[in-house]
């Protein structure tokens, strides 16, 4: 198994375990899909940070013509740090902190995303006067779930503005000049398969858009239809793909004079990365067999908390015929991280691959057990660079008093 043209031994060998790999041709492919897909139907396409960022990520997206979202300071300092202008940040949140309106309102980036009438309140309040220009994220009520999508009055999701909210945005937006109202934002869900619901709710957003420009609001002209573009987990898995382009094509058909964006982040991200891990042990009871790794939830939540798939392949070759194991992790309660078919013989000091988990992993990763959290490491053209190196037990009581 090699990533980036080099061997998993060699990195783990390297780097030590567990460690998460970014593959940068897959990443910049990735990327340019969207990109490209992005200047034939004149969408404009930033990244969402949350699937993963750390300073070296930041720098690789700086020469490049992306804009990035960002919902924290930290995330935006990662972006600071790595050079990138603050005209290419959006900050989203559902719950911004005065910080946070404040670095938008000192042009720490280019725009905000409210989020809430409260929040529109508080950024009133904030402005002293000065201008920012603001999108609304609005309750669209189309909720899609990898291969459904529903549209509901929007109750289910604490996410945008609720339709009886509107009217108040628009008294609070036109009582303070200085605020530019210059669109609405919408995110469907994650990891959906299908165009329909991309479509639907930028349809939405569409109308939306129409009653800022009926409201006065005639700088109104963006839609950001958010991310959530989904990606393959299981290699067999044919009909969970999406294309781009077609998904492009179908938005711009919703929205064919208004100026576009969308936001992916697993799909940019997610299919570069694959973690290794080793194996610690191996349990083999009647009815299961147990195959324990160095890492587990600490560094990829997902299945514990979605009950995410990601496909498990032993990295040595073994001509032993495949069983059914189940692999765990480290921590003290059952981490598994899913179940695969590994060659009967898989023993102590093996090496595991998890695959597709360059999004919301590493982003998503903590220090339960006081783990350390282990490296980030990007290969291209079998040359390996360390974005983020691993943690030391000083990295986790650093903040302790
Ligand atoms: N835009 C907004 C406003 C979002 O809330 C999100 C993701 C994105 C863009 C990017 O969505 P993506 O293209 O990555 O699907 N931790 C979960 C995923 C949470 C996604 C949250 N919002 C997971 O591990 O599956």
């Amino acid at each position: 198994m090699t990533i980036g043209g080099l061997s998993a031994e060699s990195l783990a060998k390297r780097f030590g375990t567990p460690m998460l790999a970014i593959d940068l041709d897959v990443f910049d492919a990735a990327l340019d899909d969207f990109l490209r897909a992005g200047e034939r139907h004149g969408v404009r396409v930033s990244y969402a940070a949350k699937a993963l960022l750390v300073t070296a990520l930041a720098r690789h997206l700086q020469p490049l013509p992306v804009g990035i979202d960002v919902v924290s300071l930290g995330e935006l300092a990662t972006c600071e740090r790595a050079g990138i202008e603050a005209s290419r940040l959006t900050l989203h949140g559902a719950g911004k902190l005065d910080d946070e309106i404040a670095a938008a309102f000192e042009g720490r980036v280019g725009r905000l995303v409210v989020d809430s009438v409260d929040e529109l309140e508080r950024v009133v309040a904030l402005s002293a006067g000065r201008s920012l220009d603001v999108l609304l994220r609005i309750n669209t009520g189309i909720e899609a779930h990898t291969h459904e999508f529903i549209r509901t009055a929007g109750d289910d999701s604490k996410f945008g503005l609720a339709p009886r909210d509107e009217a108040r945005a628009f008294a609070l937006l036109a009582s303070q000049p200085s605020l530019r109202l210059v669109g609405v934002h919408g995110h469907v869900g994650s990891q959906v398969y299908e165009i329909e619901p991309f479509a639907a709710n930028t349809q939405a957003l569409a109308a939306a858009l129409t009653r800022c420009r009926e409201a006065g609001f005639h700088g109104a002209d963006t839609i950001v239809t958010g991310g959530g573009f989904g990606v393959r987990m299981h290699p067999s898995a044919g009909d969970e793909t999406l294309d781009v382009d077609r998904t492009f094509a179908a938005i711009r058909a919703a929205a064919p004079h208004a100026k576009l964006e969308v936001e992916p982040g697993r799909a940019v991200v997610a299919e570069a990365g694959t973690s290794i891990y080793r194996v610690m042990a191996i349990k083999r009871f009647a009815q299961r067999t147990f195959v324990v790794v160095d890492g587990g939830m600490a560094d990829n939540p997902r299945p514990a908390l979605y009950g995410a798939y990601h496909h498990i392949r032993a990295v040595g070759t073994s001509s032993a015929a495949d069983i059914a194991v189940t692999i765990c992790g480290r921590s003290c309660e059952n981490d598994e991280l899913g179940d695969a078919l590994l060659p009967a013989d898989i023993r102590a000091g093996d090496l595991l691959a998890v695959e597709t988990t360059g999004a919301y992993t590493y982003s998503m990763a903590s220090n339960y057990n006081r783990f350390p959290r282990p490296p980030v490491v990007a290969v291209t053209k079998r040359e390996a660079q360390l974005w983020t190196r691993r943690e030391t037990i000083e990295d986790v009581l650093r903040a302790d008093v």
